[in-house]
């Protein structure tokens, strides 16, 4: 074996270590995971009550005017964390992934200066027409997607009567001059006073056995 044939294995050697080494070093590249740039995760997970609970058909029945008169402020800030992946609330504040949500409260739907809505949500909004009232923000938080088809909000949504209306009256205080509440009672005439359920009210027969619909409130699951 001459030098040259020595240099040629060397040099056969240190070949296969180069190959060897940039693959590594392509690879690291190629599958690098970068840092997010938004901070955000979308949160997809369904967090449907598996258990067929009795809960759950009565939830979707409960007007959020009723809820609200029960809804706690400080939980709905704690329920509000949620939100700060995406959202500021503070007067001014930055739009993140999605819109700052100070004075949210009949704020016009997809109007939030600065903020690239989803074709879904300005046509939803009819060109600001429709605002954000009680209501509306009670069915989209319960299922985003669901209530506004094509939205970017990357939220699975809050089941529970109870986050809603306590995240809903938690943003009510995010204002200057915060909106008065909706009047509690005034869809479903409270099932608790009426108590009189046989009384043989002439004319109005047909409606009285109806009222079944709206049972006390079902304990917390
Ligand atoms: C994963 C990120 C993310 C989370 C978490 C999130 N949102 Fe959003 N939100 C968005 C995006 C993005 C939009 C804009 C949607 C569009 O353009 O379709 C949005 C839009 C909204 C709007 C409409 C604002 C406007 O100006 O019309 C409201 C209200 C809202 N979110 C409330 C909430 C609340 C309350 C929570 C917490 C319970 C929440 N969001 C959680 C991303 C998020």
């Amino acid at each position: 074996m001459d030098s040259f044939e020595i240099n040629k294995l060397i040099g056969g050697l240190l070949g296969t270590v180069f190959v060897v080494f940039s693959v590594g070093i392509i690879s690291d590249a190629l599958f690098a995971s970068p840092a997010p740039e938004k901070p955000g995760y979308a949160i997809e997970a369904t967090e449907e009550p598996a258990e067929g609970g009795p809960a759950a058909p009565a939830a979707e029945a409960k007007p959020i005017a009723d809820l609200l008169a029960n809804a706690n402020v400080e939980s709905g800030a704690a329920v509000f964390k949620k939100c700060q992946a995406c959202h500021t609330g503070e007067k001014g504040g930055p739009n993140k992934v999605g819109p700052d949500l100070w004075d949210i409260i009949d704020r016009p739907i997809a109007e939030h200066a600065g903020f690239a809505y989803s074709a879904g949500m300005k046509e939803f909004s009819k060109g600001g027409a429709e605002k954000w009232t009680y209501d509306n923000l009670d069915h989209f938080l319960l299922s985003p997607k669901k209530f506004i088809k094509g939205t970017a909000m990357g939220f699975a949504g809050l089941p529970k009567d109870e986050d809603r209306a306590n995240v809903i009256a938690y943003l009510r205080t995010l204002s200057d001059s915060p909106k008065p509440l909706p009047t509690a009672g005034a869809s479903a005439a409270a099932p608790a006073e009426g108590a009189a359920p046989a009384k043989p009210a002439e004319g109005e027969a047909p409606a009285a056995p109806a009222a079944p619909a709206a049972p006390a409130p079902a304990p917390a699951q």
